[in-house]
């Protein structure tokens, strides 16, 4: 339906990834060769689909993953991004290149809001951004790494696709023939980057984000501290010894390189080496609530989602959304139902069924990892 109503333009901003866009494909490929055991027989008449994330409680172990430019999807859907937040109590995290400002997401999502930094420019630009999220009032901050340099992605190259942003004569025909996008987006003026608008350059390094940075960032960020596009193992240690509270294991939706191996391929590896209680974010490649279930049972104690929340705007504005985010939720609990839980402490990788070559090499040298064990608090 997005793509129906959505001008090519926008739509492959969205969908589109790096060179032959083979690391997109395989990051949802890698989550059908995963199999899920069913189980029989199990008292599953009540189930428990909340979760406790550093240190909050959430209404679902999803969140939406930070984009740039979202009001490229439909007008206004930061707000609406940020409105479903709150209704279904999950995090919404704010792109440094995004079309609303720090304050404004701050103020529709309250406590919900977590804010992504780039190093886009000089350091102390992006210091700047951090003192606005903090005198915001934010606690959450993710610190994108894997963006040295945005790559190149030839749909948007293709297409004349840039930022800023603009409604141009060569794309004439793509805006009449999506005439609602069009004359609503009009109506709201076009979307720009608001918390870097003016030195916005798409172009520009973004390799700032160094070991330096983030030793200098952790010294000065009193709030909790994710480190965004992780699939290495060595990286994902020298992040925890640095003192990060997270780690955002993700490939950027296979925006960046399109060699990357599939994100959920590097989830168990580096679960395996951080231990079982360092908390892990994943990104990458999430289609519905069976990979997100899969996701969790790989290591991963939250999740998000890109692609799927703009899809969902773009096809039917914040009703879409909402649609999309209980139908994910309803999809979870079915499937512990299926898999003989009552809870999602209870995943491990004991879930995954071990003819699903060749994942299970990653998932089978270690001991399950319960997470029971390593959450605490009762994830109300
Ligand atoms: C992104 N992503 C992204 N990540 C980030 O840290 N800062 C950003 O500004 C953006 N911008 C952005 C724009 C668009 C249109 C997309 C689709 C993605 C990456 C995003 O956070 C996430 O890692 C991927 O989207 C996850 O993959 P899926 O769920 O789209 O498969």
């Amino acid at each position: 339906m997005a793509r129906k109503r959505q001008p090519k333009l926008v739509f492959d901003f969205i969908d589109g990834a790096t060179g032959r866009e083979v690391a997109s494909q395989r990051n949802t490929a890698r989550f059908d060769d995963i199999m899920l055991q069913p189980r029989v027989m199990a008292h599953v008449e009540t189930r428990m689909i909340t979760t406790r994330f550093l240190g909050r409680d959430y209404g679902l172990p999803f969140g939406i993953a930070p984009m740039g430019m979202c009001d490229l999807a439909w007008p206004g859907a930061d707000r609406a991004l940020a409105q479903s937040a709150c209704d279904f109590n999950l995090p919404v995290c704010l792109s440094a290149a995004a079309s609303s400002t720090i304050e404004e997401m701050r103020h529709w999502a309250g406590e919900n809001s977590w804010f992504q930094l780039y190093v886009n420019g000089s350091i102390d630009e992006a210091l700047v951004l951090v003192e606005r999220a903090r005198t915001a009032g934010y606690d959450t901050l993710v610190l994108t790494v894997d963006v040295p340099q945005v790559a190149r992605r030839l749909r948007d190259l293709r297409n004349g696709f840039d930022m800023p942003f603009r409604l141009g004569i060569s794309n004439f025909f793509d805006f009449a023939l999506h005439p609602r996008w069009s004359l609503t987006t009009l109506w709201h003026g076009t979307p720009e980057p608001a918390n870097i608008g003016k030195t916005f350059d798409r172009g520009a390094s973004r390799a700032g984000a160094d070991w330096y940075f983030l030793d200098r960032l952790r010294a000065l960020w009193p709030g909790r501290l994710i480190v965004k596009g992780v699939t290495s193992e060595a990286d994902a240690k020298r992040i925890q010894a640095a003192g990060a509270d997270a780690i955002y294991v993700s490939n950027h939706g296979g925006r960046q390189l399109d060699s990357a191996p599939a994100a959920i391929d590097c989830l168990p590896r580096i679960r395996q080496a951080l231990g079982p209680d360092f908390p892990l974010v994943f990104d990458s490649g999430l289609r519905s609530g069976e990979d997100i279930v899969k996701a969790l049972a790989l290591g991963a104690d939250f999740v998000m989602l890109g692609r799927p929340m703009l899809f969902a705007l773009g096809a039917d504005g914040a009703r879409g959304v909402n649609a999309l985010i209980r139908g994910l939720g309803e999809e979870i609990n079915v499937v512990l139902a299926q898999i003989g839980l009552n809870d999602l402490r209870q995943l491990s990788t004991e879930v995954i069924n071990s003819h699903a070559e060749p994942i299970c090499h990653a998932v089978e040298g270690p001991k399950p990892v319960h997470r029971s064990a390593q959450l605490k608090g009762t994830g109300s």
